[in-house]
């Protein structure tokens, strides 16, 4: 680990592209230094309403006694954002402040205004530098690192994008302090999923840590979310496009995209479904003969301390789940493809998995985990 006092930093190594991230309590109060020594024209802030005034603002009025000029662009919190027409409208704000291609755009929020903010930033003259400064826990460990953005379409989430790796990432833990614990708790399905596809000892400290992480803090928040910075950085530092590895970051997310997708987003916080889809993929491992037996298990026991759900929700349909799950952008010729795990802490590059073997796992899901549908 690579220290660099009072905050810890690591690096995300893609050569002339190589940026930092800086995780600790009290970040933000170094944003002005770090933003003026990247030296832009402008810059231009990129965040919620509340977000604006709570940290926006202050930013901005110390950036502009720096003599950086700041213009502050908000949009409204939720998926809905995530929208062409809004980067259109973000875009075309940019374009009539002339800003050169010199200027930076700051993310300020959670994965949503990361997703938007480096898409339009990946854009706007055929691309700026963006720094990201996420909000929330599932920013912080993923969205904000790695360069993945984009927008959504009505036909499916995020069907338009760019890889563009930001400049600097600041994570500042203070910031989850307001954040809601439902939404916190969200962000930790994606914690534990770091444990669970590369790092044992990562997984048992957030089991050791669950009573205070439910409660939304814990004395080593800081050094969990820069160790999940840490696996994502040597991940995206080794296959920045998803040619290879980078897939096993999707554990979970192959059923957890049909959940959002058929429950409908906002119902269900995409960490939610995440926590739910882990247990599918064990179980579909474990039927497979590739994850150890009892594994799905020890993982629901490990969501359900964090306060996490691990049913399938009440309602949801098998055969929807398939066809957004064959539909889905990663699939390929029809067939369905999963992260599986060989343990705790090692996973596999995604296989493809025959419906009927999904279906059985859906079932053995149901069976197990929803008590209702036991009876
Ligand atoms: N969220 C998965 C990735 O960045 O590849």
């Amino acid at each position: 680990m690579e220290t660099d006092k009072p905050y810890l930093t690591l690096h995300v190594r893609l050569g002339e592209r190589s940026y930092p991230i800086i995780v600790g309590s009290g970040v933000l109060q170094s944003a002005p230094a770090q933003l003026c020594a990247l030296q832009p024209s402008q810059l231009v802030l990129i965040t919620h309403p509340h977000l604006a005034q709570w940290y926006g603002e202050p930013l901005k009025a110390s950036l502009e006694r720096q003599g950086v000029p700041t213009c502050l662009l908000t949009v409204p919190p939720g998926e809905r954002t995530k929208r062409w027409e809004v980067a259109g409208r973000l875009l075309r704000q940019m374009a009539q402040r002339a800003l050169d291609r010199r200027c930076i755009v700051v993310a300020l929020g959670g994965g949503v205004v990361g997703d938007l903010a480096g898409f339009v930033s990946a854009c706007y003259l055929r691309g700026v530098r963006t720094v990201q400064v996420p909000t929330t826990l599932l920013a912080q460990v993923d969205s904000s690192v790695g360069g993945k953005t984009g927008v959504n379409l009505p036909e499916g989430k995020n069907l338009v994008g760019a890889f563009h790796q930001p400049s600097l990432v600041l994570i500042d833990t203070d910031t989850l302090k307001t954040l809601p614990h439902r939404h916190f708790r969200a962000g930790l399905a994606e914690v534990l999923k770091y444990g669970i596809i590369a790092d044992e000892a990562l997984w048992q400290l957030v089991k050791d840590e669950s009573v205070h992480l439910r409660q939304g803090h814990s004395p080593r928040l800081a050094d969990i979310i820069y160790r999940c910075c840490e696996i994502k950085a040597n991940i995206v530092s080794e296959d920045e496009t998803e040619q290879g590895v980078r897939a096993i970051l999707n554990f979970g997310h192959t059923v957890a995209h049909a959940l959002e997708s058929v429950v409908g987003y906002g119902r269900l916080l995409h960490g939610e479904a995440v926590s739910i889809g882990m247990v599918s993929a064990a179980l579909l491992g474990e039927s497979l003969g590739i994850t150890p037996v009892g594994t799905a298990e020890e993982i629901a026991d490990a969501l359900r301390a964090l306060g996490l759900p691990v049913a399938l929700p009440h309602g949801v349909e098998f055969e929807s789940l398939l066809g957004v799950m064959a539909r889905d952008k990663k699939a390929r010729d029809g067939q369905v493809r999963f992260v599986l795990i060989e343990r705790i802490g090692q996973a596999r590059l995604p296989v493809a998995v025959k419906e009927k073997e999904v279906l059985h796992a859906l079932s053995v899901h149901r069976q197990k985990f929803n008590p209702e549908a036991a009876s």
